[in-house]
This record gives structure tokens, sequence and C-alpha cells, in this order.
């Protein structure tokens, strides 16, 4: 026999339980599934229209269960951090309440991700606009179950108006009741402050931007200590993303296992995804985790400019992420372990879609300016790699390169990931590695019609040198190396 609590639960979900129906097709969110109800804001942001939506509905209850209850319900809830890494938010959270914590008197700090740096994401942004109350909420609950104190939301600096229309809810919040001194009369005490960035890509790690709050250069700490036992202002903290957070409230209302039905095992719940490029509509939408990627594109965004054979590659989860070629995407699930199995990830789940017409290897170089020009240059790999990689991609585009320099470019992202203080390095490797494993016959191609267009001038040399290379007054002359770059 069922246990109780989970048929009740399974009343609210409308999805069918997963070990039931293993073979179950997963997307087509319902209505009433969906967490985020004002994505395309048809409602107002204010408190009065949060509380029509259900948002701060019996806060107070879910308070008074305490940390223990609600760091439990997040964990059976399955969720997975939506800041990219995918790492279990019930975990993460209960690391700031190890045995003995109450004998370590102090503020202790729940930090909001909203620095969205990731080429691609254009979903916190969103939440933040249209449902600021759900990322409040969320805030004061991700609190308690952390036992912090307050809560700082470390906000892109280009965020103005979001900004803005987050601190009205916080002020209608504390106006209310909800946030400060007894935070909706529960007894516990609760701020929220928002602080806002410069733009800095890299401020979005977690270190980073733990350093910026504290008016340093954003530039990442080594890890250990991790935040949890020594961050903000040297206090226990969490970092957490925008989505994580503001999906916790409804979590706990509805319980952990109607949001674990949703999606596959060990990749639960709804998603905010973010489709950009060669679609007929992009957007912004919430559905299941575990949709095709061809139901997500055809249902929601009229399908690929040119007809889905027009489709050329997809790099499923923000720059960061290896891009896939056509054949994969035909069947692939968008969650995290479908997307690690063929070799690239959910990341933040910012689709970014290149049909036919694409130039993938200029594309692919310009992921690599930007990861060269947002380095923090801490670590040497990071600094001179990310250097390195886009001045051999400059080649690679026009096609000024020997064959074997792919070769050594893929030995080169080798050398920097896994060897820096943190993930840029990977997420500078991983596009160039991608654009290798699926288009390394483009590159060939290239490089052979350079080679075609320059025959008087010789083979073309590793650095694109050529044999008849001159050098005039220290600069190298009648040479088609493009300069400037
Ligand atoms: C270079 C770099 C940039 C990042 N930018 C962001 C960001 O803009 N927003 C975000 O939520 N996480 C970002 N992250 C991930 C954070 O370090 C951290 O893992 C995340 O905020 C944790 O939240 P979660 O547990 O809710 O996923 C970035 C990581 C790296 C290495
Ligand atoms: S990996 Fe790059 S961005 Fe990260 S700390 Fe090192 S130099 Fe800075």
């Amino acid at each position: 026999m069922k246990p109780r609590r989970l048929v009740s639960v399974r009343r609210l979900a409308t999805t069918a339980d997963p070990a039931a129906n293993p073979n179950r097709v997963h997307g087509g969110l319902k209505d009433q599934d969906r967490i985020f109800q004002n994505l395309y804001g048809n409602y107002g942001h204010d408190l009065k229209s949060a509380q029509k939506m259900g948002d701060w509905y019996k806060t107070k209850e879910i308070l008074l269960k305490g940390d223990k209850w609600i760091i439990d319900e997040m964990k059976k809830s399955g969720l997975r951090g939506r800041g990219g890494a995918g790492f279990p938010s019930g975990l993460k959270w209960s690391f700031m309440n190890p045995p003995g914590w109450e004998k370590n008197p102090g503020p202790r700090y729940l930090v909001v991700n909203a620095d969205e740096g990731e080429p691609g994401t254009c979903k916190d942004r969103e939440i933040i606009r249209k449902d600021p109350h759900k990322l409040v909420e969320g805030c004061l609950l991700a609190g308690r179950a952390m036992n912090a104190s307050a809560a700082y939301i470390y906000i892109r600096g280009e965020f103005y108006n979001e900004a803005t229309i987050l601190q009205n809810a916080i002020n209608e919040a504390y106006k209310a009741g909800l946030l400060g001194k007894n935070a909706c009369g529960s007894g516990y005490d609760f701020d929220i402050y928002i602080h806002r960035g410069m733009g800095a890509y890299i401020c979005g790690e977690e270190t980073a931007l733990i350093e910026s709050i504290e008016g340093k250069a954003g530039k990442p700490r080594l890890k250990p200590p991790f935040p949890a036992g020594v961050g903000l202002f040297g206090r226990p903290t969490t970092v957490a993303n925008v989505e994580t957070v503001s999906v916790a409230p409804t979590i706990l209302r509805r319980g952990g296992e109607w949001f674990d039905a949703l999606g596959r095992e060990r990749n639960s719940g709804t998603k905010l995804f973010c489709i950009s490029g060669h679609v007929n509509e992009p957007c912004t939408v919430e559905e299941e985790m575990s949709i095709p990627l061809k139901e997500l594109l055809e249902k929601h965004c009229g399908g690929i400019k040119g007809g889905w054979d027009n489709l050329l590659g997809v790099v499923p989860g923000g720059s960061s992420v290896p891009i896939m070629p056509a054949e994969t995407c035909n069947d692939i699930l968008m969650d995290y372990d479908a997307l690690r199995d063929v070799g690239s990830g959910l990341g933040t789940a910012a689709v970014i879609v290149m049909n036919k017409q694409t130039d993938v290897i200029r594309a692919i170089q310009r992921f690599s300016h930007f990861y060269k020009h947002e380095s923090c240059g801490q670590c040497t790999p990071c600094r001179e790699g990310t250097t390195w990689l886009q001045r051999m991609m400059d080649r690679f585009q026009t096609g000024q390169a020997s064959e074997r320099e792919i070769d050594m470019i893929y030995e080169l992202t080798k050398e920097i990931e896994g060897h820096t203080i943190c993930a840029l390095g990977d997420a500078a490797a991983w596009p160039v590695q991608g654009l290798i494993k699926s288009f390394k016959p483009v590159m060939i191609e290239r490089i052979n019609q350079f080679q075609k267009a320059h025959e008087n001038q010789g083979k073309i040399g590793y650095g694109g040198w050529v044999s008849d290379g001159k050098v005039k007054d220290g600069v190298v002359v009648d040479n088609p190396i493009p300069h400037g770059h």
C-alpha cells in the first residue's frame, strides 16, 4: 500500500508516477504544474497580484516547521541547483547546519546569485521582472532552512529595472510584516539586501561574487574552505541561483514528491529553458525536465528557421557546454544526465540553436573571445590559455592554420581543463573541444580552402606562417595573418 502522503500529493500533480511508468514521455507541462505563472507578465508583479497567484500562502506555517523539515522536503524534491553545476540543493543547504552549528554565534548568510552572465541565459531576469515575490519569499524560506540571518541578492549591474522591481517587492514585503523582525509573525528575524554588481562574468562564480560584495575585485577564492564554512565576511554562507531559490516556496507548499514526480529520476522538476538563435520564435519557457529537445523547439519556438533538416547544431546549456551536432539533437532529452551522456551538459538550460547558415567556427571563435576577455587572470593556464585559444581560433576561422594544429589546440584545452582555480577555465576549453569533436571536417575544409586561395605563398605552417614571410622594420609583411586580433 502507498503511504497516504504520496497519494494526496499525486492528486495535486498531473504527472504519472515514474516508477509505475518508466517509459513515460516528458514534456507538455500542465498549467497547474507551472511554478512561474507570470513569466510573460500577464499580471502585476506587486504583492497583491503575487498573493492572488498563491505566493506567500501559509509561509508562516512553513517557517514554523523548522530548518530540518524544510531541508528534508528539498532533498525529497530532488531539486538540483539551477546555476549551472546541478548540485543537489537540499544537500548543499544542509552543509550550513553541521552538528553544533549553534555554538558559532553571529550572522550567517544566504547569497542569491542574480549575476546571470552566461551567454544565452535569460531566465533569472525574467523571474525578477515578472515574479519577484517568488524570489523574495524563496529567500526567506531558504534562509530559514540554513538558519541564515540575512540574504544578499547580488544582481548584475545592467539589470537596473530588475533591481528596481526587486527592491519594490522587498519594500512591500517589509511593509506587510513578511520580512524583517518576526518575519510573517513566525518569531524568525530575516533581512534582504540587494547588491548591484558591475557586469563582470567572473563575479557570477560564487567565491568571486562573495569577494565582490565585500568590496574587493571579483577574483575567485581557492576552495577549501568552502563558503558554508568561511563565506561572506568570514561567516557561513551559501550561494544559490535565483531560479533555485524561487522554486523553493512552491515545492514546500506542494511537497517534495510533487516536484520529484516531474522529469526523469535524478532530473526532477520543472525548468526554465531560454531558447535563442535560429528558431522562429526565441523564448524563455517553463517546461518539464527531460522534455525532448525537438519537442521543446517545435512546440514553443515555432521550429528551426528553414525546417528541422536545416539544423546544424545546438549548444544546450549556455556558451560553456560543448555543441551537439544535428544528429544528436533528433532524440536527445533535455536533462542533466542525458546531456552529460552525449558529452555536453544542461548548464543553465540556455539553448543556443544554429542552423546550416551558421559559420560554426566563427561562433565558437566568438565564445573564445568572450572567455579571454572575462578571465580574471589569476591562474596561468586560464590567463595564458584563453589568450592562445582566442588567437588560434581567430586563425581557424579564416583557415590560416595547418591541420596538425587542430590536435595542438585540443591539447591546449586539456592543459587548461581541470588545472585552474575556478570553472571558467573549463568553460573556455569545452566549446573548442565540442567543435573539434563534432565539426573537425569543417575545420579541415576551411584550412584547405585557405591554402588553395594562398597557393602562391607556399604551404601554411604552424602559427599560420607562410614559408616566404618577410619581416620589414620588425613587422611581418606579405603574410595573410589577420593583424589586430
Ligand atoms: C565563471 C562562472 C560564472 C558563473 N556565473 C553564474 C551566474 O551568473 N549565475 C549563477 O547562478 N551561477 C553562476 N555560476 C555558478 C556559481 O558559481 C554557483 O555554482 C551557483 O550560483 C550555485 O547556485 P545553485 O546551487 O543554485 O546552482 C558561475 C560559475 C562560474 C565558474
Ligand atoms: S580559472 Fe580563470 S577566471 Fe577562474 S580564477 Fe583562474 S584565472 Fe580567474
